[in-house]
């Protein structure tokens, strides 16, 4: 086989690029190793910022994203038994919409095949070569046969765990930064009408929890929990217990219950290699970097990307020219650092470390205080989660 552009990875990334790609009459190959059933089923985050819902409407997959997503002009902030709006809208012109990231799937997948784009799901054994020509391939399983595709250029949009990254050739001097948070969220999914009309993120001394929302009758509640923990040590009653000790109020203010159907555990990183970039390899979205989820900046940022991908490729089928695509690691990661830097802040800000002094709790309620008590600090951290600049 043959195409223009071959990409790993049915994942938002993967999937808008080939989109956008399409768009501009570049073809591509789309490789995904788990099935169209799995990678539709996937329970993710589900924070738009402006911008993603903006590429998304101009790329014409956003049409279901506007009709079911909610769009939510502000967020707060609890601590100290008192709820504190931050008005995202006021502040910054902008908003934000709550719409899962498997739907986001969804209307990419349909969007993909109705134009006959080229998808193959279940792939295996998925291998690089020839990077550093100009005709570098993929080859791969796929059923019983062993196949291969010759591109122009490879795109590494295969997430965290993907083979794109470690084949970055050698020369690239691939430098790798991480850290590792000793906590994990605990999430479940509910069967109730929303408690609150905005996402409430919470500060407790007996750890982090966060009200968020998929649906009129469906609620995503997380917790701070031990990334060790297993689902099997929390009863409902458990659960329930925790999230009201950590939401307690003054206001009267009270989280509905509902039947909880799916918990799970995820653990919390911050990790971004560079280069983005080696010859013809190009890594976009979790691939190349990950942020904690408190920012709310996972999905957004693997947006950006391909967005500048899809670019910098369109320049070069479309006017001959390299110059976007040479840029496109050191563009990107302007946004992935101001991004890692807002998610690590907003962590540190609503955590409970276990080793954290009296003087360091004391600290952490200080710059809470002092966020929502000053306008130009409100604005700061509304800019950065709407994804303002
Ligand atoms: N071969 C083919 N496909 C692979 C391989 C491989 N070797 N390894 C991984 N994949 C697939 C995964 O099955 C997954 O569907 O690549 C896809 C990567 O998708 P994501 O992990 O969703 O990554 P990305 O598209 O960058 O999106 C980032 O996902 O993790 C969330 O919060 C994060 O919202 C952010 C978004
Ligand atoms: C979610 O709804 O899954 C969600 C919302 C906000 C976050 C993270 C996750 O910061």
């Amino acid at each position: 086989m043959r195409t223009q552009v071959a990409i790993i990875g049915a994942g938002p990334a993967g999937l808008l690029l080939s989109h956008l790609l399409h768009l501009q009459g570049i073809e591509s190959i789309v490789l995904e190793s788990r099935s169209r059933a799995e990678i539709e089923a996937t329970i993710r985050a589900g924070v738009l910022e402006q911008g993603t819902m903006d590429i998304l409407t101009e790329a014409g997959v956003g049409e279901r994203m506007r009709r079911e997503g909610a769009l939510h002009r502000g967020i707060e902030l609890a601590f100290g038994g008192g709820r504190h709006r931050i008005d995202l809208n006021e502040l910054t012109g902008k908003a934000i919409t709550v719409y899962p990231q498997h739907e986001v799937i969804k209307d990419l997948v349909a969007a993909r095949l109705a134009a006959q784009g080229q998808l193959l799901f279940e792939v295996g054994a998925v291998t690089l070569h020839g990077l550093d020509s100009e005709r570098p391939s993929l080859s791969f399983t796929h059923g019983d046969e062993i196949r291969r595709i010759e591109a122009d250029f490879v795109m590494g949009c295969d997430g965290f765990h993907g083979v794109a990254r470690p084949a970055m050739p050698e020369q690239a001097r691939r430098q790798d930064y991480q850290r590792n948070y000793p906590f994990g969220w605990f999430g479940i999914l509910v069967e109730s009408a929303p408690s609150s009309e905005e996402l409430i993120y919470a500060q407790h001394e007996r750890g982090f929890a966060l009200v968020s929302t998929r649906s009129p009758i469906v609620q995503r509640l997380y917790f701070q929990c031990d990334p060790s923990d297993h689902v099997s040590n929390w009863s409902d009653d458990r659960i329930w217990s925790e999230l009201h000790a950590r939401l307690e109020n003054h206001d009267g203010w009270r989280l509905k219950e509902g039947r909880i159907f799916q918990k799970n555990i995820i653990s919390m990183r911050s990790f971004v290699s560079t280069p983005m970039q080696a010859g013809r390899l190009f890594l976009a979205g979790d691939a190349a970097h990950i942020v904690p989820p408190t920012g709310a900046k996972g999905l957004n940022l693997a947006v950006s990307d391909v967005q500048l991908l899809a670019r910098g490729l369109e320049q070069f089928y479309h006017q001959g020219s390299e110059q976007r695509l040479q840029s496109y690691g050191a563009d990107a990661l302007k946004r992935v650092w101001r991004a890692e830097y807002f998610s690590w802040m907003m962590t540190r800000l609503l955590h409970t470390s276990a080793d954290a002094t009296a003087f360091e709790c004391e600290m952490q309620r200080a710059e809470l205080d002092n966020i929502v008590n000053s306008r130009a600090l409100a604005t700061a951290l509304a800019e950065n989660y709407v994804g303002a600049f």
